[in-house]
């Protein structure tokens, strides 16, 4: 078979961006992105796409309404496809058997039961969610047991690499394509037919093909390597805020070693996003699962250590400010999780936000992609809060940092987009409460700088000192 018409099921984050790059790399190929909620479809048809990823308009602009569709007809999209991309959300289980740890695979049993119902010819099923290791036997077994005569499915995984804010570069420029399927004829032939498709734009040896299990457990490895980078860095961020060393500097110092390498050492108020913890709980649970306690413990530590960085960020702006925020007004910088994206999923910015918001702070929040609704919407989740009336007075959205900060008490920098290091802090400084103080979670700002200017600066990983001919007013030490 070649290939003609593939759809996805799902369009989010994974299933919008990694679609319009298949059909901008092959033009002959129809893509229909499919979705079961209206809403997100009509925006993808918009002018305002349902997500920001930069680049993402150029590429769907070229493609949208020649090879590049978003559709609701799901029964269409999947009856005309050759290939069948399931990229729904996985997300931990609220409740019932593995609650707080095991994936919900409720969405991709939807999608298999979907395609199980409604093809009428050969389909290659694509795995494309993150799940955990034999998930492609569910999606089988659904498949399988309801087949309809001359209808044969092939079931592959190939889970998605992209980090969000720079989706497109990642797709277009991916380091490598994973594809697992069954070491059988027909299961080897569908890989290839995959392997083609990518190989439209990536290099054949960039393609990486093996058994099926193999694929779907090295993507829950990949996202707890990651994380787990993240969590030794923040945990030496601690011992250097206690000692006197600096964190980048030890970032730079071991990132020099090529057997560690440089990235992902970048100490933070924590690691957010989608992926990291839902995909190290999936993995945590797979292991209590499959009786390995140790390994499970292992890995559990990475999650903990992350709770504790959010939580030692926030203690020390509580700390600092006398302990005590009632009443004050705190400016948080930035809300999504990380920068280039307005994704606030997991973001660090909700745990320290609920905590001063606990404390009875007045919240001034300023991103410059998350819409007000979004954050309304996390900061008053029954999650979260119990008074979300509470909430909703004590937190005020702002549209530009300088009016966020007007009157504020304190700065926390929560996200390291790059205009926050083009604000005018001198401006800042003379409108804000004094003494002005700035926690950047980031490690973003020029603290030399802020410190000259008066204000008392603290940071990830650093014990910031005021050097002697700077004024003494706000010389800092951590605690
Ligand atoms: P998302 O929530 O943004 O999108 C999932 C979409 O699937 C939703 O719009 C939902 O309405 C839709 N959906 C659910 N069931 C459906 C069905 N039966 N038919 C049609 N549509 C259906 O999620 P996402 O961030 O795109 O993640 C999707 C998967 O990819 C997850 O397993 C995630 O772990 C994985 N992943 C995400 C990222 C990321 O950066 N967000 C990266 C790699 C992998
Ligand atoms: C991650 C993986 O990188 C990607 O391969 C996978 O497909 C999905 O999960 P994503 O969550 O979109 O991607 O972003 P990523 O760049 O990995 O950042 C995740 C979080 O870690 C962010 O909160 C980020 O700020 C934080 N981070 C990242 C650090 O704190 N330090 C770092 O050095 C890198």
């Amino acid at each position: 078979m070649v290939i003609q018409k593939i759809c996805c099921l799902g369009a989010g984050y994974v299933g919008g961006p990694t679609c319009s790059v298949i059909a901008l790399k092959c033009p002959h190929i129809r893509v229909t992105v499919c979705d079961k909620s209206a809403e997100r479809i009509n925006q993808w048809n918009s002018d305002k796409l349902p997500i920001y990823e930069p680049g993402l308009d150029d590429v769907v602009r070229q493609c949208r309404g020649k090879n590049l569709f978003f559709s609701t007809d799901i029964a269409k999209g999947i009856r005309e496809a050759d290939l069948i991309f399931i990229s729904v959300n996985t997300p931990t289980k609220t409740f019932g058997n593995g609650k707080g740890r095991a994936a919900d695979l409720k969405y991709i049993e939807g999608a298999a039961r979907m395609i199980a119902d409604l093809a009428t010819s050969n389909k290659i099923v694509v795995e494309k969610s993150t799940v955990p290791v034999k998930a492609a036997e569910i999606i089988m077994k659904i498949l399988r047991a309801n087949t309809k005569p001359g209808v044969e499915y092939q079931i592959l995984s190939n889970p998605e690499f992209l980090a969000e804010g720079t989706a497109i570069v990642d797709l277009v420029e991916a380091e490598r394509v994973l594809i697992g399927g069954e070491d059988t004829l027909e299961g080897q032939k569908a890989i290839q037919e995959l392997c083609w498709v990518y190989e439209h734009w990536i290099p054949a040896k960039n393609i990486i093909t093996t058994n099926t299990w193999s694929s779907e457990l090295s993507k829950l490895a990949a996202n707890a390597f990651l994380a787990q980078r993240i969590s030794s860095i923040n945990s030496l961020s601690a011992v250097c805020e206690a000692t006197g060393a600096d964190v980048s500097e030890v970032a730079r110092a071991i990132g020099r070693d090529s057997r560690i390498g440089p990235k992902f050492l970048e100490a933070s108020i924590g690691f957010g996003g989608s992926c990291f913890q839902k995909d190290i709980l999936n993995l945590i649970y797979l292991c209590e699962c499959l009786n390995l306690p140790e390994v499970a413990a292992y890995w559990q530590q990475v999650v903990d250590l992350n709770d504790y960085q959010k939580t030692r960020f926030t203690r020390k702006v509580i700390e600092s400010l006398f302990n005590t925020v009632t009443d004050k007004n705190i400016a948080i910088l930035g809300f999504s999780f990380k920068k280039n994206t307005g994704d606030t999923r997991e973001s660090p910015a909700i745990y320290v936000s609920s905590t001063l918001l606990d404390e009875g702070a007045k919240l001034h929040i300023y991103d410059p992609k998350v819409e007000e609704e979004q954050i309304m919407y996390d900061l008053t989740h029954p999650l979260v809060t119990s008074e979300p009336e509470v909430v909703r007075k004590n937190v005020s959205i702002h549209s530009s940092a300088y009016s966020a900060v007007t009157g504020a008490h304190a700065i926390v920098l929560c996200t390291e987009w790059d205009e926050f290091k083009e604000l005018d802090f001198k401006k800042i400084y003379e409108v804000m409460m004094k003494p002005a103080y700035i926690f950047d979670g980031r490690k973003l700002l020029d603290h030399e700088t802020l410190l000259n200017i008066g204000f008392h600066v603290q940071t990830i990983g650093k014990k910031l000192c005021r050097t002697s001919s700077i004024r003494a007013q706000g010389s800092q030490t951590l605690p």
